[in-house]
């Protein structure tokens, strides 16, 4: 199965308008669609650094002197790049968001399509997951979470029930969290709420909008 399919890929390496001896960042490299098409297009003498914090993305790690794979967090792009000597540079791409090998693998619990445990961290080491937030969040922050990042007008009533199924025991896995909040998707509609419900939970534990 392929890491991942980038969408718009030549369109959006056109955009960064490549120079053969230029510095280029990919901040969010998964399966390397991205930086593989910066790499054909500089020269010898260009230089490409790319960030992924999930260390399955490392498995894609591309052998090429021009290239350097950071295993971490893009929010720390500055003082890695200082590091190699890299202060300055020429353009940077970013593919924001779940690449369909975290959603793919059912044990990170990424997508509605399978019954995992509660975690959805990009970065395996991090603290934070979406257990963390479903059973350990105050109600308010539940209710804004889930409306910010999912924009879910029945966000107070969903985090009332959470709060609610979890006194008697906890949400462990994504079937939990289905059945707990059932009577909120609709027939027809079901696939669609939980997909933002996640959407929301996903972007908590990863700290999508803070690291930008
Ligand atoms: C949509 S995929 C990118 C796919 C990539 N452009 C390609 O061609 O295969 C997003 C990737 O960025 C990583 N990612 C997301 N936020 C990150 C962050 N703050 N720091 C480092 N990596 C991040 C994810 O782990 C994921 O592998």
């Amino acid at each position: 199965m392929d890491y991942h399919n980038p969408v718009l890929l030549k369109e959006t390496v056109d955009g960064l308008a490549i120079k053969p001896d230029g510095v280029y960042v990919d901040v969010t490299f998964g399966g390397g669609g991205h930086s593989r098409e910066i790499l054909k297009r500089l020269g010898a003498d260009g230089k490409l650094f790319a960030f992924d914090q999930d260390k399955d993305a490392l498995e894609n790690a591309i052998d090429d002197p021009r290239f350097t794979l950071i295993n971490e967090n893009f929010r720390f792009a500055k003082r890695f790049l200082r590091f190699y000597g890299a202060a300055q540079v020429d353009g940077i791409l970013g593919d924001f968001g779940v690449s369909s090998h975290q959603f793919d693998v059912a044990e990170r619990g990424f997508s509605t399509r399978f019954d995992a445990k509660l975690d959805m961290r990009m970065n395996q080491g991090d603290k934070l997951s979406a257990y963390h937030v479903v059973n350990e969040y105050a109600e308010e922050d539940l209710s804004r979470v889930l409306l910010q990042y999912g924009e879910l007008r029945s966000a107070p009533k969903l985090a009332r029930t959470l709060v609610s199924v979890r006194k008697d025991q906890p949400v462990e896995t994504t079937e939990d969290l289905k059945q707990a909040l059932q009577s909120y998707l609709p027939k027809g509609r079901e696939h669609k709420l939980l997909a933002q419900i996640y959407q929301a939970i996903r972007i908590e534990v990863n700290q999508e909008l803070e690291v930008l």
